[in-house]
C-alpha cells in the first residue's frame, strides 16, 4: 500500500511465487477465502443487532445442534467460493457429503475444506470464534467427478492451511508451508495488513490448555503429564503451570502461536467406549492446524503419531489432537511412548 503496510492481496501474490505449479487461480481463490471471513467477522461482530444469535434449530452431520452462525457461515463459504472456477469441490463441518461446484460455474483444480465456524459454543456469550481452511490439489479424474475419496489427503498435502480469528480484532493467519504470517483487519479501508510477520511458536512454555471436566476419562499418559504441571514447583518439572480453555480450538492455537503453549484434546476412556477416535475433526481442523503449528516451529500429534502424515478414512473423520510448544508436545509423546511399551498386548 501507499503507506508502506502490507495487504493480504500483495503478500499473497508473491508467496504464489513459491508454489509449484501455482497460477493466479490460487490468489483468486485465497481473495475468496478472505472475502467470506470478511462476511463472517461482519456478521460476528454484529451479533444480536442483526439476529444472528442462538441456535437454528437443527443438527449438523455429527449430531451437533447448529447455530445460526454455523450455517450463515456455511452458505457464505459456498457462495463466495463456488463461482469463480478455482474449486473442484468443498467439504464443510456443516454438510454431510461433499459439495461439488455446480455444473453452471467452471470447476478447477482445487479443493477447499473449512470448519466454517470453530468455537461455536462461544457465540452466544461473546467470546472469541474463528473459521478454519484447508486447500489440497484435485487428484487426477477429480475434476470431473468430484467425490469424497478426493479429499482423503494426508495433511502434509496440503497446499495452504489458514484461519480467520473473530476477537477484539479480526485476523487471518496462514502458511502455504513457507513459514506463518498473521494479518489484521483494518475496518476502515476493508483490508487485512500483514502485522506479525513469521510468527513462531516458543520450544518451550509453562501454560497449558485442556478441557478438565473429562480428567476422569483421560489415558493415564495424559494424565500423568497435567498432574506433572499441576503440582508445579514443588513437584517433578520443578516449575509452576498456568492453564486456559476456551472452547475455540482457534482462539487457543493462536495464544499458543503468539506466546507458546500446549494445547490437547486427547483420545479418552468415554470415547472409547463410545467407539470414538477423538473429538475434533481431521480434515477440517486437526489438519489446517497441525500444518500452521509445524510451520511455526512447533508440533502436532495425536499422542502417538504426527497429524499431516495420517491417512484420512472419512470426511468427518475425528482423532486426537495435542499441539504446540515442541519440548512439551515431545515430552507428551515419550509418556504415550513409555506407557505403550509397558502395556503392550
Ligand atoms: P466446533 O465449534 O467447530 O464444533 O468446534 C469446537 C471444538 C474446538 O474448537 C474446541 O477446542 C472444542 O471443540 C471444545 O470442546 P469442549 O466443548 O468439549 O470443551
Ligand atoms: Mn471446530
Ligand atoms: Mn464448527
Amino acid at each position: 500500500m501507499q503507506d508502506g503496510r502490507i495487504t493480504l492481496t500483495q503478500f499473497i501474490i508473491e508467496e504464489q511465487r513459491h508454489i509449484d505449479g501455482a497460477t493466479g487461480d490460487f490468489t483468486s481463490l485465497l481473495n475468496d477465502i478472505v472475502t467470506a471471513c470478511k462476511v463472517i467477522s461482519n456478521a460476528v461482530n454484529h451479533g444480536a443487532l442483526v439476529g444472528v444469535l442462538g441456535s437454528a434449530g437443527s443438527e449438523n452431520v455429527q449430531g451437533e445442534t447448529q447455530k445460526k452462525l454455523d450455517v450463515i457461515a456455511n452458505e457464505v463459504f459456498l457462495r463466495s467460493n463456488e463461482w469463480a472456477g478455482h474449486l473442484a469441490a468443498m467439504a464443510s463441518e456443516e454438510m454431510e457429503d461433499v459439495y461439488p461446484i455446480p455444473e453452471r460455474y467452471p470447476r478447477g483444480k482445487y479443493l477447499l475444506t473449512f470448519d466454517p465456524l470453530d468455537g461455536s459454543s462461544n457465540i452466544d456469550v461473546n467470546v472469541s470464534v474463528g473459521t478454519i481452511f484447508s486447500i489440497l490439489r484435485c487428484p487426477g479424474e477429480c475434476r470431473t467427478r468430484p467425490s469424497a475419496e478426493a479429499f482423503l489427503q494426508p495433511g502434509t498435502e496440503q497446499v495452504c492451511a489458514g484461519y480467520a480469528l473473530y476477537g477484539p480484532s479480526t485476523m487471518m493467519v496462514l502458511t502455504t508451508g513457507n513459514g506463518v504470517n498473521g494479518f489484521t483487519l483494518d475496518q476502515n479501508i476493508g483490508e487485512f495488513v500483514l502485522t506479525h510477520p513469521n510468527m513462531t511458536i516458543p520450544a518451550d512454555t509453562r501454560e497449558f490448555a485442556i478441557n478438565a471436566s473429562n480428567m476422569r476419562f483421560w489415558e493415564p499418559p495424559v494424565r500423568r503429564y497435567v498432574d506433572e504441571c499441576l503440582a508445579g514447583r514443588e513437584g517433578p518439572r520443578g516449575e509452576d503451570f498456568n492453564m486456559r480453555w476456551i472452547a475455540s480450538m482457534v482462539a487457543e492455537v493462536h495464544r499458543i502461536l503468539t506466546r507458546g503453549g500446549i494445547f490437547m484434546y486427547p483420545l479418552d476412556e468415554k470415547m472409547k467406549a463410545a467407539g470414538k477416535t477423538g473429538k475434533l475433526r481431521l480434515l477440517y481442523e486437526a489438519n489446517p492446524m497441525g500444518f500452521i503449528v509445524e510451520q511455526a516451529g512447533g508440533m502436532a500429534v495425536t499422542g502417538r503419531s504426527r497429524i499431516l502424515e495420517l491417512e484420512p478414512e472419512g470426511l468427518h473423520q475425528r482423532v486426537p489432537v495435542i499441539l504446540g510448544s515442541r519440548n512439551e508436545v515431545q515430552r507428551v509423546l515419550d509418556y504415550h511412548r513409555e506407557h505403550d511399551a509397558t502395556h503392550a498386548a
